[in-house]
């Protein structure tokens, strides 16, 4: 089966990690991972979300990172909104593209978004016609897309409803996510290729976290029914705070490494990427998740000592 030549991966550590520490993150302290992350080669960095303090304080200090970033030119730096409150803040801090996040169960929806799935639709068209009309870009994210932390099984055609909805209001591409890991690769090409059947297979990106350790065979199984947009966290920070027991997005230092071997471009610097991962995980006190990033570190201070003797 013939897979891509070219991975476009986005970096959704700042966001989808730093919102779930418990420990607040200085500030400056997410401008400089943001800032290394783009330095690395990454072509798009999640770098905050205009989300309601009292439902996530960890971002309320997206305007001041907004503000505080260096935008590296060709680099996007994607944010995410829930509402016309959230699409406004995320324009008045030089947003150029947001991201809307749907649910594939009204349980997630609700617990999420404080909405059912039809309201959060709704508010979504808003956002994305405004935002449109603003020339901004939107990307919209479709949770639970494998499995629900409170319903269970979800089924493909409840995922089909909401891409194809979030695609028709005006996404320029639309992210099919594992929130909480449970995906297999057969799950994960029954539901591609349910949602390809409706948005072209190249509008799709996929965001796998890594809670079963399945994301890298979920990713494989995408590639193979090609997809080329992957969502990935540096030193596999993350989770959601609405996901009960879900781990990190899959590492981006692992994803790397597992295309670096199939020989798919990404433009990503690896040694970069790295040491990213080593400076926020320093910072919170605690090991990377990543295993490549591990395993290579180990390799480099071996030939550091062999150099050495
Ligand atoms: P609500 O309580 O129903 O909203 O929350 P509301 O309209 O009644 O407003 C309540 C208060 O929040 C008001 O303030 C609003 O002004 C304020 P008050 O008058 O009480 O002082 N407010 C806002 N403030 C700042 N920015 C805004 C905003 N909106 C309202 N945009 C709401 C509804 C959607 C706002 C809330 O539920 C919310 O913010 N949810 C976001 C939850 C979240 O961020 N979850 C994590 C991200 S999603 C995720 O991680 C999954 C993903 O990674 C993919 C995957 O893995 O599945 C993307
Ligand atoms: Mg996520």
């Amino acid at each position: 089966m013939d897979i891509p030549k070219k991975v476009k991966l986005v970096e959704v550590g700042p966001r989808d990690g730093l919102q779930n520490e418990a420990a607040q993150v200085p500030t400056a302290v997410k401008v400089e991972l943001v800032n290394r992350l783009a330095d690395a080669g990454l072509p798009v960095v999640e770098a905050t979300a205009f989300v309601s303090p009292k439902w996530v304080p960890q971002m309320a200090d997206s305007a001041q990172v907004m503000a505080g970033i260096r935008r590296r030119p060709g680099v996007s730096y994607p944010v995410l909104v829930p509402n016309r409150k959230g699409l406004d803040a995320a324009i008045a801090a030089g947003a150029e593209e947001v991201v809307v996040f749907g649910a594939a169960t009204e349980s997630f929806s609700r617990r999420n978004t404080n909405c059912s799935i039809a309201e959060g639709l709704a508010r979504f068209s808003e956002v994305c016609d405004e935002a449109l009309k603003r020339g901004l870009r939107a990307r919209g994210d479709v949770s639970v897309c494998l499995g629900c932390p409170y319903e269970g099984e979800v089924k493909p055609e409840a995922v089909v409803r909401v891409a194809r909805e979030l695609y028709a209001v005006g996404c320029y591409e639309i992210t099919v996510c594992d929130t909480i890991g449970v995906g297999t690769p057969g799950t994960t090409r029954a539901v591609l290729e349910a949602v390809a059947g409706h948005v072209p297979i190249e509008k799709l990106a996929g965001h796998f976290h890594d809670t079963y350790g399945q994301a890298l065979a979920n990713i494989y199984a995408a590639l193979e029914c090609g997809v080329t947009t992957f969502d990935s966290s540096v030193a596999g920070l993350g989770g959601c705070p609405y996901a009960p027991g879900a781990t990190g997005n899959v590492a981006t230092e692992d994803v790397l490494y597992m295309l670096n071997g199939l020989g798919i471009e990404t433009g990503v610097d690896m040694g970069k990427l790295i040491a990213a991962g080593q400076y926020i995980c320093d910072i919170l006190g605690r090991p990377t998740h990543s295993k490549a990033a591990l395993a290579l570190a180990a390799r480099a201070r071996a030939r550091q000592l062999e150099l050495e003797l």
